[in-house]
Formats: C-alpha cells, structure tokens, sequence
C-alpha cells in the first residue's frame, strides 16, 4: 500500500524549522571550538565530557543497523523507547482533536504519554488470551486516529501477537502502527523490522533496558522509513543521547555473544520459575511467556503483593487491570532471587490459610 506520511502529521510540524547547531555546519573532528560555549580545560571528572555529543548519534547507528538487518537511516535513537512515543505524540497528534488506539492491557505509558499530550484513547481490548481484535480495532478507527500501539511481546501478559493480525492493521488502517518489541530478544519470533520496507507506516521500537542490560542508560531504538526518522530527529531536543550512553553501548555492541549468554540464562530461569510455580497448588494459572516475566494468577494477589512486600519482595501487581484480575507480574530474577520468591510465596500462603 502507497503510504504518504505527510497529510498525518500536525500541520505546524511539516514546516517546523529545527534547531541547529553549529556542529551541523562544520563535521570535522580537527579544530579549535569556540561555538558551544563548553569548557575548553576539560571536565571535572577523570573522564572527558565536555564536549557535546553527536547529535545523531551516527558511529552508534551504524552498530546498529549492522545487528539489526535495517539501514542507519532507518534508526531513531531515543532516550529510553519513552522518548520515542512522547515525540510520536507530538508529530502526529493534534491535542483534543485526534485520538489513537490503546489495546489494553498493555504498557501504561502509552496512555500517559496521550495524556501529557491532551490525545484522546480509544480502548479495544485483547481477547482472553491476549490476543487482537482486528476488526474491532478497524472499526474503532475514524479520519482523526492517528496511532495504534501494538506491543508483542505484550506487557503485562508476555504473549507474543500474531502476525497475521498485525499485517492485518498494516494493510488497512491509514494512520501508523507502532510495533513495540522491548521483549523480543527473549522470544523465537522474527522481528517486524523484517517488513519496514514494505509497510510505510510501520514504526517497531526496540530497546536496550531489557536483554542488553542498560536501562539505566536509557537508549531506546524505533525504526521506521527514512522518512519517518527525519521526523522525529527534527523534533527530538539536540542532544537526546548523552556521550556516556553512545560510547557505552558502542563498546556494548561488541559483546553480542554475552548478550546471547544472559537472554540464554533469563530463559532457563524463566522456565525454572514457571516450574516451580506451577507446583504450588493454590496458583490458578501461569500465562505463557515469550518476555522475561511471567504473569500468575493467585487468590488475593492484592494481599499478596502487600506480604511480598514485607518479606522485601518486589513484584508487580496487576491485580486491578482488564484482564489480569489477581495476577501478580513477575520479572524472571537469578536463581537465588526466584527461590527466595517462591519460598516467600509458599510461606505467605501457609500463614494466611495457618496451615
Ligand atoms: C513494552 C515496553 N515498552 C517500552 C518500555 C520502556 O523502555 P525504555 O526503558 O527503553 O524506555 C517498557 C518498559 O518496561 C515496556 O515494557
């Protein structure tokens, strides 16, 4: 399908001019810089940081298209996959006019980001086992939707989407289809950057918090059609990823078989958490997983959140979200933490019922 992103993004955008730098004029390392008004003696600190980063993050980019089978200009660098939906909002969504699509339940910030941004929420809901609606959502889509967030594997519930499904959103819907993959490197399913070039209004978004390890560094990826990425490298503030982050997760890059040896480990502990949940009676059930947590059902998740607490166990409660009633998410931890876990659990449950 011919898709043309213009006549969806905000009219004010389309001829926004963007901040430049003076960086952006002259790209040579060499020479005497008296344009940033930086401190020309160094940091303060052992590490040099007194310069200011490169804007588009270029060398980190072209890392990463080469992991990721995509073009450099294919990437958008945010700082966390949070920036990436906030500026989406900004592009495309005119506040108290436009609306986009939630399919709850689903991660809680896409419809914070609306908020921020004064976009209204249509709602449709995952099926009971957490799979789309397509027509439904089709149906809940008028000239001002803007957006449908997708996101497989799916937070809370950690099932991955079908395929089918999705393309059935890319193929007929007019505005964009955001695909958010942060746990896909814990799932076998190929990723949607597989169809960028076919799908002009497909963004996926990726990030390094999970496998990679570094959300503290917050770098979250979204690829799109070059196009696309233009848009939104003229609205991100200028400097978005610090030096720190792009030197870090450059170095990072290199070390894609620790990577695959920590995914390797989450997964095998993911399966022994299940295992070992699955031995406690009173659990009524484990959703399956293709994330690294597991979403249980438990009589009175709610109380037993609060226990877990006592015992300095943090887990998610769920509890009160559409379809996920008395469910607790559990992030799959080492295996010293998931033992302690479930002997919290099984302790808790002895307790209340004074067995
Ligand atoms: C589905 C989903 N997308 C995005 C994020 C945020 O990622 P980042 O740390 O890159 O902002 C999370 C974090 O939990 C998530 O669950």
């Amino acid at each position: 399908m011919k898709f043309d992103l213009t006549p969806l993004l905000r009219p004010h955008i389309v001829n926004l001019q963007p901040y430049t730098s003076a960086r952006d004029e002259y790209t040579g390392k060499e020479g005497i810089f008296l344009d940033a008004n930086e401190n020309p003696y160094g940091s303060v600190t052992d590490e040099e940081y007194n310069r200011y980063p490169d804007p588009y993050q270029e060398e980190l980019k072209t890392e990463i298209a080469g992991i990721k089978n995509v073009k450099p200009s294919q990437i958008f660098l945010g700082n966390g996959s949070d920036e990436a939906i906030d500026l989406l909002f900004r592009a495309f969504c005119n506040p108290g006019k436009d609306n986009v699509i939630l399919l709850p339940p689903t991660y809680g910030m896409y419809e914070v980001s609306a908020g921020i941004n004064d976009v209204e929420t249509r709602k449709v809901p995952l099926t009971a086992d957490f799979q789309l609606q397509p027509d439904l959502i089709l149906k809940e889509t008028d000239e001002n939707t803007k957006i449908i967030f997708v996101c497989s594997p799916n937070n809370p519930s950690g099932n991955k989407v079908e395929r089918e499904d999705i393309l059935k959103l890319l193929r007929n819907f007019h505005g964009l289809v955001v695909v958010d993959e942060a746990y896909i490197d814990f799932s076998d399913e190929p990723s949607f950057t597989n169809y960028l070039n076919e799908y002009g209004n497909l963004l996926v978004m990726q990030t390094f918090s999970k496998a990679w390890g570094l959300a503290s560094l917050r770098l979250g990826m979204a690829f799109a059609s070059k196009k696309m990425i233009k848009i939104l490298n003229r609205i991100k503030p200028p400097y978005n990823i610090s030096g720190l982050t792009q030197q870090t997760v450059l170095a990072a890059i290199q070390k894609v078989d620790k990577v695959n040896a920590m995914i390797a480990d989450i997964l095998q502990e993911r399966e022994y958490l299940r295992k070992e949940i699955s031995q406690l009676d009173f659990v009524e059930k484990i959703h399956p997983s293709h994330a690294n947590f597991l979403l249980v059902k438990i009589p009175n998740a709610g109380h037993v959140y609060d226990d877990l607490i006592e015992e300095k166990i943090i887990v998610r409660n769920r509890s009160k979200v559409q379809l996920c009633e008395e469910c607790l998410r559990i992030s799959v931890g080492t295996r010293a933490e998931n033992n302690a876990f479930i002997q919290a659990l099984k302790k808790i449950h002895a307790e209340s019922y004074n067995l």
